[in-house]
């Protein structure tokens, strides 16, 4: 477990394509195994902190109940309480909180501040969303498609929507996966040139488009998130109304293959950026992600810490 131990979780891209796979097959195993607790003390003993400048819900939840099964625990630390960069400077707190804990997992609005953590962290730094990019959710994901298609190789994923972190980690899993990746888009919201190219270099097959029943033709699966990332809150009228037309209905899921999966990383604004019919309905696999977040970071911190 050499190439694991001590690592960062930062962004999908720094992962090649047999450690992603390496992660997925012990999420699986992980999750086949729950029940029967033979990891309950992987890591035991052993201190999560987590970093909060954003809320949640299923990061929050997902990484505190899987520092349980793993026989650590996990510390919340909330917005107020750390200022990171406020009431301290980011690399006090990452060599202050490397003193007391096992790994630290960090929501934060500047990946900069982020990759500054991890510089200064002599634990291992899990990437818990920043404003480039999501790859737990990422990672999670794939374990969702993996699920339902038992592949991830050749399948067209089509993401609907803003090109945000969500995106960009979906790109960059997708880049070594072998997923097909159209993104649908209204004109200058697509994703970063940054991330275009990192995932290109890594043989991303990708087609960006400002037409969504064009992306969504013949998909094996459809994405889409929130237009309003956390943090955006005050471009909210412009970017609602740059948008529509990319909303994920029942009329748009039509141009997808009949056997096509629908999926959320949530939370979801229903009535947005998608409909109830849609959500609720037989093709939506949004819980299963969001059950899956737990799984793949289990492995992710079992492998890491
Ligand atoms: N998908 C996701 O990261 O959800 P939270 O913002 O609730 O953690
Ligand atoms: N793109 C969304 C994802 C939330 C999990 C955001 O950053 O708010």
């Amino acid at each position: 477990m050499k190439r694991f131990n001590g690592k960062d979780f930062l962004s999908l891209h720094d992962y090649s394509r047999d450690e992603l796979y390496f992660l997925l097959h012990t999420a699986q195993h992980m999750k086949s195994q729950t029940r029967a607790g033979i990891f309950s003390t992987a890591l035991r003993d052993k201190a999560l902190g987590m970093v909060f400048q954003k809320p949640s819900l299923r990061t929050r939840v997902s990484f505190q109940v899987g520092m349980h099964q793993l026989g650590g625990t996990a510390l919340y630390l909330s917005p107020e309480e750390i200022q990171l960069g406020k009431r301290e400077a980011v690399k006090d707190v990452a060599r202050v909180l490397s003193r007391y804990v096992d790994g630290i997992m960090a929501r934060v609005f500047s990946h900069e501040d982020l990759l500054e953590l991890a510089e200064h962290a002599s634990v291992p730094v899990i990437n818990g969303l920043s404003d480039l990019l999501h790859p737990c959710q990422g990672l999670a994901d794939y374990l969702t498609i993996m699920e339902r298609f038992g592949r991830l190789n050749g399948l067209t994923l089509c993401y609907v929507g803003d090109g945000n972190n969500v995106c960009h980690s979906l790109m960059l899993g997708a880049a070594k996966f072998g997923v097909r990746m159209r993104i649908a888009c209204p004109d200058g919201y697509g994703p970063d040139e940054s991330i275009i190219t990192q995932a290109e270099g890594d043989g991303l097959d990708l087609t960006v488009t400002g037409d969504p029943e064009e992306g969504v033709r013949g998909a094996d699966v459809i994405y889409t998130d929130t237009w309003v990332s956390m943090g955006q809150e005050s471009d909210r009228e412009r970017k609602v109304r740059a948008f529509e037309g990319f909303q994920v209905n029942a009329a748009l899921t039509r141009a997808a293959a009949d056997h096509h999966i629908v999926m959320h990383c949530l939370p979801a604004h229903r009535g947005e950026e998608i409909t109830d019919e849609v959500m609720d309905g037989p093709h939506a696999a949004v819980y299963d992600q969001a059950e899956n977040r737990l799984h793949a970071q289990k492995a992710v911190m079992a492998l890491l810490m």
